[in-house]
């Protein structure tokens, strides 16, 4: 099947609810003491949010084979970390940026102190989800899901491209540097994402190599978009402060090449992140339910080449 816009959205909005549900059931109410770490790790991971890498994650995993619940833990714990590097990120030392998910910063509810507490609880949390679902799933390979996650979030990824993307204010880099914050800061986590719900699904090497291509051009193709809304979008409709960029002296796509070739770029990555996606589903024409996921991921592609949030 293709998907409408009306079904995508639909489809899209059902499975934000299932990781919203299932979220709630993993981050403690606040009848424990100290409720503010609590209420501060909530407050951020319910501020909204479109819930992409988790949504990859368990798209993937179906249109490769998976079925059954034991994906969940894995796709709740991405959006933590997330979540986490978003509070981090907007901390008055990094982006100092008041607004999120249209709401007032983690720092600005509840502290700089507590923000910070709250993006490392936020971080064990996920790893502790993982780990237990992983010894609750023995016969599902949730360890190769963990490495990748793992790799992904540290220093050789997303930690890598941010502490590149602070090195890199107020300086002229070059294009390389800026592909290096890109790929490390947002493109490894998404890739991660897709990664291992192809992993956990148990898909083929070869399987496994064409999700990671799509999860690269999807990763760099998100970027670069952000970079671009932070130019022509508004604060109300991006929920978080536009010109934040320009504010903090850091160099973009849209610094460095231009508006209109950020633009084309995002178009071509996307291109290659279905070419990817339909050598995919070439592999898996047999069967209805993994078809379906192929085209919702298809469809995903395509929304988030035009999103405006
Ligand atoms: C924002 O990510 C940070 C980037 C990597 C650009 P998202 O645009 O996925 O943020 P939420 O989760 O929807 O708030
Ligand atoms: C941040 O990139 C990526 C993260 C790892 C959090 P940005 O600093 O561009 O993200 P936004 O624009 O604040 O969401
Ligand atoms: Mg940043
Ligand atoms: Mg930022
Ligand atoms: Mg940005």
């Amino acid at each position: 099947m293709t998907y409408t816009k009306e079904n995508f959205n639909n489809t899209f909005k059902e499975k934000i609810n299932t990781i919203n549900t299932a979220l709630d059931t993993y981050i403690p109410i606040q009848n424990e003491i100290p409720e503010i770490i609590y209420d501060s790790m909530r407050y951020s991971i319910f501020a909204g949010g479109k819930r992409l890498r988790p949504i990859l994650m368990m798209a993937c995993y179906e249109a490769l084979g998976g079925h059954g619940d034991e994906i969940i833990p894995f796709a709740c714990a991405i959006e933590m970390i997330h979540t986490y590097s978003l509070i981090h990120d907007d901390l008055p030392t990094m982006d100092n940026d008041d607004f999120r998910r249209g709401k007032p910063t983690n720092h600005k509810v509840y502290g700089e102190a507590v923000a910070l507490l709250a993006g490392d609880a936020l971080l064990n949390l996920a790893f502790e989800t993982m780990i237990t679902a992983a010894k609750k799933y023995p016969q599902i390979p949730c360890l190769d899901a963990l490495d990748i996650i793992a790799k992904a979030s540290g220093t050789r990824g997303m930690i890598g491209g941010q502490t590149m993307d602070l090195l890199s204010e107020n300086k002229d880099i070059d294009i390389n540097t800026l592909q290096y914050i890109h790929e490390n800061k947002t493109a490894a986590m998404i890739c991660a994402a897709v990664k291992a719900g192809a992993a956990m699904a148990q898909a083929s090497i070869e399987e496994i190599q064409i999700v990671e291509r799509f999860g690269y051009c999807l990763g760099m193709a998100f970027q670069i978009q952000d970079d671009i809304l932070d130019v022509i979008s508004t604060t109300e409709q991006l929920g978080k402060p536009i010109h934040s960029d320009i504010k903090n002296h850091k160099s973009t796509y849209v610094s460095i090449v231009g508006l209109e070739e950020s633009k084309q770029y995002v178009e071509k990555l996307s291109k290659e992140a279905s070419d990817a996606l339909h050598t995919l589903t070439n592999h898996t024409l047999t069967n209805h339910i993994l078809q379906e996921n192929g085209h919702f991921l298809l469809s995903l592609t395509k929304y988030l080449m035009h999103r405006s949030y």
